[in-house]
């Protein structure tokens, strides 16, 4: 039984997983927020109790501390599933800083799992992954049989090695079912303009770092690199609105309820299947906008690949999703969110 199944969100006042518990109450599912707060804001739960009209259940906690997470399990005992969101994510940070990611992204998952094994009921598991486990594909749309490469940064190598955790996992355990989501890029914020994406310090990512720029907080934006071999020179992404997004959250962990699936364990490409040039996010951000963009082409970013877009079929076919929202609608959600947080 769908309704009222109670799921766990970890990291659910971050970016996707704010949007996920939006989507998850709107489907009729109970949440158990989990956050620790350390890169995300309580105000975000005003936001999200906004949206649902109720008071949402909040545990601020620290999932690297194993008693807590065998209290929070205690408490909540007939949870049917956790989406586990809760990481660290900044790839640049993950270079300068590698045994923060691997002892954050790495403990929690695995406090988590061991937890998850102790209990007799069956727990469907969400986990959110990334296509940096690609790399630089060689074949272009990225599907799912693309060989994993050699992680460029310790985050995109936590990713791989939290995929690995699970799959062997899921192997002998005798209640636990899962799914990786590899996202493309999210972008993009509720239509209700009650949560969005709050960057912490100066973005790293191109949508927020172009609104931060029309709004005023940036005098330019810099592209990095034109000279790459696409269509006109900018780099290529696959750019998903965060509500569609959640939405194969939704599906993900309705096909292990339902129990669906055939293994224990799969992994799905979740993007537009559309591939978007930083050109192209510039000339839609100032179409939506009616705003003139301020940007000089830069030098090229150590790390970034040249292009990445998704094929969907599997997601399509297997989660019966698909991704619904236009580049520009998600430019525009983005754009609002940002007059939002800045009081225009
Ligand atoms: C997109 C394009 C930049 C900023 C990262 C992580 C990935 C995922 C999404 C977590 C690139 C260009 C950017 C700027 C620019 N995160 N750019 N000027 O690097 O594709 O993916 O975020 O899961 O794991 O790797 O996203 O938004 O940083 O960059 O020209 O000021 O925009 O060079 O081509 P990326 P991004």
């Amino acid at each position: 039984m769908i309704k009222k199944s109670k799921i766990i969100v970890t990291g659910g006042l971050g970016f996707i997983g704010s949007h996920t518990v939006a989507e998850l109450h709107a489907q009729g599912f109970e949440v158990i927020i989990v956050d620790d707060l350390s890169n995300s804001s309580i105000n975000v739960l005003n936001g999200l109790e906004n949206i649902t009209k109720t008071n949402l259940i909040f545990e601020k906690m620290d999932l690297k501390n194993k008693s807590l997470v065998k209290k929070l399990f205690t408490k909540y005992h007939d949870v049917s599933g956790v989406i586990h969101f809760a990481a660290s994510k900044a790839v640049g940070e993950s270079v300068t800083d590698p045994l923060k990611y691997y002892e954050n992204n790495l403990i929690t998952l695995i406090n988590l799992l061991k937890e998850i094994n102790s209990l007799k009921t069956k727990i469907s598991f969400i986990f959110s992954s990334s296509c940096t486990v690609y790399g630089q594909a060689k074949k272009l749309p990225i599907n799912e049989d693309e060989k994993i490469k050699q992680a460029e940064s310790p985050y995109g190598n936590t990713k791989q090695i939290c995929e690995e955790i699970i799959q062997d996992t899921c192997k002998t355990s005798k209640n636990l079912k899962a799914i990786s989501l590899r996202y493309f890029n999210p972008i993009g914020a509720h239509p209700s303009n009650e949560i969005g994406e709050l960057p912490i310090g100066k973005p790293q990512n191109l949508v927020p770092f172009i609104t931060q720029t029309a709004i005023g907080k940036h005098k330019e934006l810099t592209v990095f690199g034109n000279d790459y071999p696409t269509i006109d020179g900018t780099c290529v992404r696959d750019y998903i609105h965060v509500v569609d997004l959640a939405k194969a959250h939704i599906q993900s962990i309705k096909r292990l309820i339902e129990n669906k699936t055939v293994s224990n364990y799969d992994f799905f490409n979740v993007g537009t299947g559309k591939g978007s040039s930083v050109l192209e996010v510039i000339t839609s951000f100032e179409k939506v906008s009616n705003i003139k963009l301020n940007y000089k082409i830069g030098p090229r970013r150590n790390g970034d690949i040249t292009e990445a877009y998704a094929d969907t079929q599997k997601a399509n076919n297997v989660l019966d999703w698909k991704s619904e929202l236009s580049l520009d609608q998600a430019i525009l959600s983005a754009w609002n969110w940002e007059k939002k947080i800045q009081n225009i």
